[in-house]
């Protein structure tokens, strides 16, 4: 794949714009609330900290990983729970942060394995990005920076096979130069 064919969807100036937004909704929500943060690692891990930075109630982080990838460009369609050791969030407000909302099983598995394993004070659902059209399960994220098309994107978090999550913009590449 070469890189140099990467099309920017959002720079770094509308990435980070939009999550001062959705950052000033969660302080709206949350006012002076504790709040649990959940990263969902590895995708999410720039958004969670560019999106913490700017909530001011008192935050605690945690982090998991999920995996529905096998290294390439579209989901195996099994969720693989790498790591998801939480401590007691009975009675808390439980906050996920995840980068894309493709097929939504990952938010599933993430939201039902929280609603079996505890009873929270509320838990809401955060992702970055949030392809509707390509929707398998009836999740929908509670806060979403952008909409997007079924493309597949790279950078900010999102990788193709592990590479590229350190850019700072979101691009995306034609199935054709996916190659
Ligand atoms: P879902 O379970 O199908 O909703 O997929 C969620 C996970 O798939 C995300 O957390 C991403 O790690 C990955 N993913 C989905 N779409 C893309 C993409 O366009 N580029 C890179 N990773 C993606």
């Amino acid at each position: 794949m070469d890189i140099n064919k990467l099309k920017i969807l959002f720079d770094e100036k509308q990435i980070q714009s939009r999550i001062k937004e959705i950052a000033d909704e969660l302080n709206k929500f949350y006012g002076r609330e504790e709040v649990i943060a959940i990263c969902v690692l590895k995708g999410a891990v720039m958004f969670t900290v560019d999106l913490v930075k700017h909530l001011n109630m008192p935050l605690k982080m945690e982090f998991i990983r999920l995996s529905s990838y096998n290294g390439g460009t579209s989901t195996s369609g099994k969720v693989n729970a790498v790591n998801i050791d939480l401590p007691d969030i009975n009675g808390k407000n439980v906050l996920i942060i995840e980068d894309i909302v493709d097929t939504g099983l990952t938010a599933k598995f993430l939201l039902d394995f929280i609603s079996c394993n505890f009873h929270t004070k509320s838990t809401k659902f955060c992702s970055l990005l949030d392809k509707k059209a390509t929707r398998l399960t009836e999740v929908d994220p509670d806060y979403y920076g952008f909409e997007v098309d079924d493309k597949f994107l790279i950078g900010y978090g999102l990788d193709y096979d592990g590479l590229y999550r350190n850019l700072k913009y979101i691009g995306y590449m034609d199935k054709s130069d996916l190659e």
